[in-house]
């Protein structure tokens, strides 16, 4: 018997070969220029095929400031919600330059006590670093095992795409973080919000059954959230 691999077997591996190193060299998919910055004001919407997102601004009226960003040099205010925290966004909303490079961060200020509550990012891993404080990062796995530690200042932690974390001050200063992503908009689903302030409202019977607490606890919940 002949166990030559037929062409067609060569191309096809080949082609699938092709294909799964093109779409896991990243969460965004590869620039196709040296820069686009985007244009946030056009009415044009791409979806996040080529290029990424937003249409570039023509390279004529692209100027040095479209490469730089001081959103982050603000201390932010971390009592203008109940959870004592407070994320800066330097995503490509925020600053237009990061558009179709793929990658984005955030500044994270959260008060003694105060936790950047459980979240997901649908589409970017997230790598930090914890700039001043002491913080308890952690995150759950697909198969239901936590993975936490508390961190100084220095040192960092990685959180894999999709998985549900959160950062947690224990310290008695406040604490800064700063995040990257390797999406130019990662996205942010964050938990209590989803399933308590979502508009219109999740149905209570379904959270009741899902938390296994009574309806009123869900209500009382809810009311907490109301803005
Ligand atoms: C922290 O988890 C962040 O999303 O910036
Ligand atoms: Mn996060």
């Amino acid at each position: 018997m002949n166990s030559q691999p037929t062409p067609l077997l060569c191309i096809t591996t080949l082609f699938l070969l092709l294909l799964t190193t093109t779409h896991t060299s990243s969460a965004d998919p590869e620039p196709l220029q040296d820069f686009c910055v985007a244009d946030l004001q056009s009415t044009t919407t791409i979806n996040g095929k080529f290029p990424t997102g937003f249409p570039c601004k023509p390279a004529s009226q692209v100027t040095s400031d479209d490469f730089f960003f001081s959103g982050f040099t603000n201390e932010a205010n971390t009592s203008s919600n109940d959870f004592g925290s407070f994320v800066t966004p330097g995503n490509v909303e925020a600053f237009p330059g990061l558009n179709t490079l793929g990658i984005s961060m955030n500044r994270v200020d959260i008060a003694p006590g105060g936790i950047n509550p459980p979240h997901h990012h649908p589409r970017a891993s997230e790598a930090g670093v914890v700039v001043q404080g002491q913080v308890l990062v952690g995150f759950v796995t697909t198969a239901g095992v936590y993975h936490s530690r508390v961190l100084a200042a220095s040192e960092m932690f990685v959180i894999p795409r999709g998985l549900v974390h959160f950062q947690l001050n224990v310290g008695i200063e406040k604490a800064i973080l700063i995040t990257s992503f390797n999406s130019q908009l990662p996205g942010s689903v964050v938990a209590p919000l989803a399933l308590f302030a979502a508009e219109p409202s999740v149905p209570d019977r379904v959270l009741a059954k899902s938390f296994l607490v009574g309806e009123d606890v869900v209500r009382s919940i809810k009311a907490k959230f109301i803005r």
